[in-house]
């Protein structure tokens, strides 16, 4: 089961709301109209409205309200497991696997399930993917969300929006909604970065999924996957030993998985017998699945464009094309 978690409190109509009023009861106070006249009434009463929403985006923001900010909505019922992802799969991903699923043989070891796990590598490379079809091989229930959904502008609120995301998670497996949970936490950068003296934003989530991390104890039914493509930039108390301290990095397919990945998302379209898969994969090195998924479904759409009823080893080729010269441009603007 998949739950995308949202905040969908429309912020920035509340933010002008809220500074047109203010604007109007500064104003107000700034042009001493005379009471009883037309403008005075008018500014009045704006300024009144304005302390209104003043003190309502307060309240709103700094107690109960926030609480609705992250939202599940259950739009994957699905069940996607690793038979979907490509390429090899890390022996840590799937001992964490087989802990959820059975963890007898590691606790008669005198193993202990980790709090959480990152997944670190370029865009593309199936970090989302992974951590999606890991929940769904232990039939966990599936909370993702994105860090940059979690962080606010607000001190208080990242910390209230991570202690809502694990206490929704901890509440779906003791109400029974579900056995297990996994939290997944995309672009987990976005608060987990290196803390700064001049940063108590950031500070404040991190602080909070520190405590949440520091509270799992012996409770293996909730599990954390973070994932990122700036693993260097995370703080040194998020990864220390006994949080989470194992980052496993999913790198870029080799011209194997990539034959393989391109055969897998050609499989349901309908290709020419002259396309050479292994010449594809071999043109395409550098490339991730997540590039190689578009070219393939590009070049489905290319093929109809031209009116084909097949899809051609030129239409592939038209297609990495982009795709090589941007990696190219990367590469000489990094060399
Ligand atoms: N190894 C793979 N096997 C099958 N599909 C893959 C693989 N790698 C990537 N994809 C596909 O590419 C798309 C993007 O993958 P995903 O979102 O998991 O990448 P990501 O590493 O999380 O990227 P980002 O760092 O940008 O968040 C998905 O549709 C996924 O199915
Ligand atoms: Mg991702």
């Amino acid at each position: 089961m998949f739950l995308s978690i949202r905040l969908t409190t429309p912020r920035f109509i509340r933010g002008w709301v809220f500074a047109l009023f203010i604007g109007l009861s500064f104003s107000s106070m700034s042009l001493r109209a005379d009471p009883w006249s037309t403008t005075g009434k008018v500014l009045a009463v704006a300024g009144c409205v304005g302390s209104c929403a003043m003190w309502y985006y307060l309240i709103t923001n700094y107690l109960g309200k926030t609480q609705n900010l992250v939202q599940p909505t259950n739009d994957e019922p699905t069940r996607y497991t690793f038979k979907n992802i490509i390429g090899k799969i890390p022996q840590e991903v799937l001992n964490i696997r087989d802990f959820l699923i059975n963890p007898q043989p590691f606790k008669d070891i005198g193993a202990e399930l980790p709090k959480g796990i990152i997944l670190a590598g370029p865009p593309g490379t199936g970090k989302t993917s992974i951590a999606k079809a890991l929940a769904g091989e232990i039939n966990a229930r599936f909370f993702a969300v994105s860090g940059t959904d979690l962080h606010s502008k607000w001190i208080s609120e990242g910390a209230k929006n991570v202690k809502k995301l694990f206490d929704q998670a901890r509440e779906a497996v003791s109400n029974g909604e579900c056995d297990k949970a996994v939290i997944f936490i995309d672009e987990i950068e976005a608060i987990g970065s290196k803390r700064r003296p001049d940063n108590a934003i950031f500070d404040n989530a991190l602080s909070e999924l520190l405590q949440q991390l520091d509270g799992f104890y012996s409770d293996d039914s909730v599990f954390l996957i973070g994932a990122t493509n700036k693993v260097d930039f995370l703080d040194d108390a998020l990864l220390r030993g006994c949080r989470v301290d194992q980052v496993i990095t999913i790198g870029l397919p080799d011209t194997e998985s990539r034959k393989a990945i391109l055969e897998y998302y050609a499989q349901p379209k309908r290709f020419s017998d002259d396309v050479q898969f292994d010449v594809l994969a071999t043109m395409s090195e550098g490339l991730s699945g997540a590039d190689l998924k578009a070219i393939i479904n590009n070049a489905a759409l290319r093929a109809v464009g031209e009116k084909n009823t097949m899809i051609m080893q030129h239409h592939v080729i038209k297609e990495l094309q982009p795709f090589l010269d941007r990696l190219e441009k990367r590469k000489t603007q990094e060399a």
